[in-house]
């Protein structure tokens, strides 16, 4: 049986109980609402500016998103692609290369081919790229066929094709007077963008070198290549409705803001 105090103490305190509701009901209220309308603003902002996608988990299940840059060499897609921020960065180029320098059997076979500046097998670069994915990738050089660009179909959702656009003797001039940086992969130009030491990496001062394929010749093989092969992908990617033209003859800050708007209309 219970003590008399304690049956009297419920309705007092059940009364005061309603105004407490009636004050913090509504502030509850409005502090969800206020968290509710900033995160539904944040993601992209966040993802952009604070932290790499790449930073996120990628589900085994999940297709990873993807940006490609299709261009002829020298338009300009690993000065735009190092300028993106958010996207994973891969280049089939740099990737091959990488594969050459460690003198893997992949490297071993395509030494030969790139410095002639023809196409690598599809078979070899398949297992390298897809290797190399996650959830936000941004492709520079690939797909450059038909056959790359069915295959990858079956792999990512695409999202932008930005297509490269600059005349030949502009490419040619660029190409002979590129230099890289062979270890943090960083593009110069002797005229357009000096290193600020002569030949030297202005992020991580490793002597800069000219790639085997950047001599006129080979330079006017890739670009024979580049339209009998790669112009057709351009044509599928605009029959899906995927595809942007860049006047890529422009700054590389004007081009770098046009991709930047399309991928992030809203900053
Ligand atoms: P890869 O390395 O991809 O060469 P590429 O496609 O020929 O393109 P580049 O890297 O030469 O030029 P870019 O467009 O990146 O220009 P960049 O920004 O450096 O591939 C090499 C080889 O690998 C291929 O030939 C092939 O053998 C093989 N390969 C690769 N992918 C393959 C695939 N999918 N399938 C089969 N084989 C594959 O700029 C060039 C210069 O211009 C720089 O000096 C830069 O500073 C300057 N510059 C850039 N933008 C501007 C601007 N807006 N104004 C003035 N100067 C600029
Ligand atoms: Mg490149």
């Amino acid at each position: 049986m219970k003590h008399p105090s304690q049956k009297r103490a419920f309705p007092p305190n059940f009364f005061f109980s309603i105004p407490l509701f009636l004050i913090f009901a509504p502030l509850a209220g409005i502090f969800f609402w206020a968290e509710i309308n900033s995160s539904a603003a944040e993601p992209l902002k966040y993802n952009y500016i604070k932290h790499s996608f790449d930073e996120i988990p990628m589900k085994k299940e999940a297709t990873p998103q993807a940006v490609i840059f299709i261009g002829p060499p020298g338009s300009g897609k690993g000065t735009q692609a190092e300028k993106l921020k958010g996207y994973r960065h891969i280049s089939t180029g740099d990737l091959l290369r990488e594969e050459i320098k460690k003198g893997s059997k992949i490297g071993l076979s395509c030494k030969e081919i790139i410095d002639k500046g023809e196409m690598v097998p599809d078979s070899l670069i398949s297992d390298l790229i897809e290797s190399h994915f996650s959830p936000h990738i941004l492709l520079d050089g690939y797909p450059r066929t038909l056959n790359q660009a069915r295959w990858l179909d079956e792999k990512v959702k695409i999202s932008q094709v930005f297509s490269f656009e600059v005349n030949v003797d502009k490419l040619v001039e660029r190409l002979t007077n590129r230099r890289v940086c062979p270890s943090c992969k960083g593009v110069y130009n002797l005229v357009s963008k000096p290193p600020i030491k002569p030949f030297t990496c202005d992020q991580c001062a490793t002597p800069l070198i000219q790639r085997a394929d950047d001599v006129e010749t080979v330079i006017r093989n890739r670009m024979r290549v580049y339209q009998e092969e790669t112009a057709p992908v351009i044509e599928f990617y605009r029959q899906k409705g995927l595809l942007t033209n860049l006047d890529a003859s422009q700054t590389p800050d004007t081009i770098a803001d046009l991709i930047h708007k399309k991928i992030f209309p809203s900053y």
